[in-house]
């Protein structure tokens, strides 16, 4: 066929696609209500490399401080294998269909790093788990809290998750040789959600400020509209201050030590998000000390931000690897459940035992702590009734 027919009913197929989800989106307007649910069933999905890892002693932690709910049978846990890269590759998908319909019966999710093939890979150049997961259970919103008291820095981003250039990222087209085209979409639906949810927490939380980040000066249509709706959903939100910033100067921003600590709850498309919240953690102490959780109407999912370190295991080292960010995603997972007592006293344990106390260290390689020490490490400082005074003690 030729190739600019075959481009334009990729194009028109894609299209299709796309107003297909925003007929799903429409159809789904209410956020799942867990006190209607019999138990909660909490999904434990490994990932790759360091992953089955750390997400093991992630997983001991939450049935450690949920031990009541899952004595009397509110919470399970259940761990779903599947989800690694060789298993990906051999069936060429993203997600195995088997995989995935395990997953899907699980409304709470957490998950371990899953390595992301790319052109040139021993693997296939199938398209990242992460994104597929997001896209199939429609996890709108992957919220990412950065906070350095020292600093004034308390940070809250809102990237959106099932747009913009990450949605179509594994859809673009050779036309041929010479020409490569990729896609980027926003919807109204799917900004309208995210920006509301980011207005709505600015609200809830008393933050009061949003700062909604493009490039709409540029990418016109669908930064544009991006910018158009946060304008729209600001105005129901009268007590929320907002502005607007575009995406190069705010990652110059966000150094200004002058400027960062304005910045309150911020919200922004997929790949800008993506780049701004990694340079954000870097703050305060890399991807490694950061949790990330990824809210859906149906679905919630909790992870780490960090990759699969396929080297650390090759080398043998795969249980000393870090778990302070997915015990920082367990955090958030308890938040979700209003868990919040239980929430508040796993995140202190994780500032104690990570950047004060420091009574372990852990270094990734055998002179230092293994996960499973440092799990138990956690837990012990949990259990410490003397917490909250310690943590205040270093605080100061
Ligand atoms: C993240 C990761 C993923 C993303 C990758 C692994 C697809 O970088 O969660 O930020 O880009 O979303
Ligand atoms: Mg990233």
């Amino acid at each position: 066929m030729d190739r600019i027919e075959f481009a334009k009913e990729h194009f028109g197929k894609l299209i299709e696609e796309q107003l297909k989800r925003i007929e799903k989106m429409n159809e789904e307007k209410e956020f799942i209500d867990y006190n209607s649910l019999g138990k909660i069933t909490i999904g434990v999905v490994g990932g790759d490399g360091i992953g089955p890892y750390i997400t093991e002693q992630a997983h001991r932690v939450l049935e450690f401080l949920l031990d009541n709910e899952v004595q009397t049978g509110k919470i399970e846990f259940k761990v779903i294998d599947g989800l690694t890269i060789e298993n990906r590759a051999a069936q060429n998908t993203a997600i195995p269909s088997d995989v995935l319909e395990e997953i899907k019966k699980c409304p709470i999710i957490l998950k371990g790093p899953t390595t992301t093939p790319r052109a040139g890979d021993p693997w296939p150049n199938i398209e990242s788990a992460n994104v597929a997961m997001r896209k199939e259970l429609d996890l709108f919103a992957n919220v990412r809290p950065v906070k350095v008291p020292e600093s004034g820095i308390d940070w809250m981003f809102y990237r959106e998750n099932t747009e913009g250039a990450y949605a179509l990222g594994s859809k673009g087209i050779h036309v041929n040789d010479d020409l490569a085209v990729d896609f980027t979409v926003a919807t109204y639906e799917g900004s309208h959600r995210i920006i509301k949810a980011a207005f709505d927490y600015a609200r809830k939380s008393g933050k009061n400020k949003v700062t909604v980040i493009t490039k709409a000066n540029v990418i016109k249509t669908t930064d544009g509209k991006f910018l158009a709706i946060a304008r729209e959903v600001a105005k129901e939100y009268p007590e929320v201050q907002w502005d607007d910033w575009y995406i190069d100067i705010m990652t110059a921003k966000l150094i200004d030590e002058k400027r960062r600590t304005d910045f309150k709850v911020m919200v922004l498309p997929n790949l800008y998000g993506d780049i701004l919240t990694d340079e954000a953690a870097e703050f305060q102490g890399g991807v490694g000390t950061a949790g990330s959780a990824n809210i859906g109407k149906r679905y919630a999912m909790f992870e780490a931000i960090h990759g699969s370190a396929p080297r650390m295991v090759s080398e043998g080292r795969g249980e000393y690897a870090d778990p302070s960010s997915i015990m920082r995603a367990a955090v958030m997972l308890l938040e979700h459940l209003g868990k919040i007592d239980k929430a508040e006293a796993l995140s202190k344990a994780l500032d104690v035992c990570g950047l004060y106390e420091k009574k372990l260290n852990i270094t990734g390689r055998t002179d230092g702590a293994s996960s499973k020490e440092y799990a138990d490490y956690i837990m012990e400082t949990v259990k410490d009734p003397g917490l909250n005074d310690k943590w205040s003690s270093y605080i100061k």
